[in-house]
């Protein structure tokens, strides 16, 4: 199977969690995009979604799934979204897509995060996938250097604005076994708005596409 079928997989199988009547939250990435397709095969079922980037807006509404604003929500049961890493303590690296910004903050909401991966995504230890980090653009060149006193090696992901009109730093050369001490070292620093660690909310259970069928870790 190829990389893309094992998304494709995981996507659809995370149709199992989506129960009638419910907003849904939606990631943002080509896993994702396989679940939002899912999506809309049941989307007479939901109330609508709440989308983490405007990428996952465009391909919902073509779709005809309501798209609701998370402000007007006050129980998300849900939010499904791939991760760019995942270890065995359910925390992930995020932010391939440079949607980690709005992504966290719908994890953050929803009473259960579906990690949805193909097997290349599962690491032992975070920090192989270069570290996204969403900054303020007039903060770049200090929050790059306090990156590198942390042990990283940043670099400016060229020509990315994120959907919130900042820049995102890449951040290499980090072996990162306390991923929580790490996600709250970084987030404190003035300019930095996201670190696409998603350690202290990390994924309620992972859906790992395998050669064999889909996994459930729960
Ligand atoms: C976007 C993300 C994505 O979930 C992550 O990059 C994985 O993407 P894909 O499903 O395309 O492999 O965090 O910001």
């Amino acid at each position: 199977m190829t990389q893309d079928e094992l998304k494709k997989a995981v996507g659809w199988s995370a149709l199992q969690y989506v129960k009638p009547g419910m907003v849904v939250g939606v990631g943002t990435g080509s896993t994702a995009a396989h679940f939002i397709d899912a999506l809309g095969s049941i989307k007479q079922q939901i109330v609508g979604a709440v989308s983490s980037s405007d990428a996952s807006s465009a391909k919902l509404q073509a779709l005809g799934i309501p798209l609701l604003d998370l402000n007007n929500i006050d129980v998300l049961d849900i939010y499904v979204d791939g991760a760019d890493e995942i270890n065995a303590h359910m925390q992930m690296i995020k932010g391939g897509g440079a949607a980690l910004t709005r992504e966290k903050i719908i994890a953050a909401v929803a009473r259960k995060f579906i990690c949805i991966v193909d097997a290349s995504k599962q690491v032992d230890v975070l920090g192989n996938f270069p570290l996204p980090v969403e900054v303020i653009p007039m903060a770049r060149s200090f929050v790059a250097r306090e990156l590198v006193k942390l042990g990283g090696a940043p670099e400016y992901r060229q020509g990315v604005l994120t959907d919130n009109g900042n820049i995102i730093l890449d951040v290499r050369n980090l072996r990162i076994i306390d991923a929580i001490a790490l996600e709250d070292k970084i987030n404190s620093l003035p300019g930095v708005v996201t670190v696409g660690l998603f350690a202290r909310r990390g994924a309620n259970v992972a859906l790992i596409g395998t050669a064999e069928g889909v996994k459930i870790i729960e």
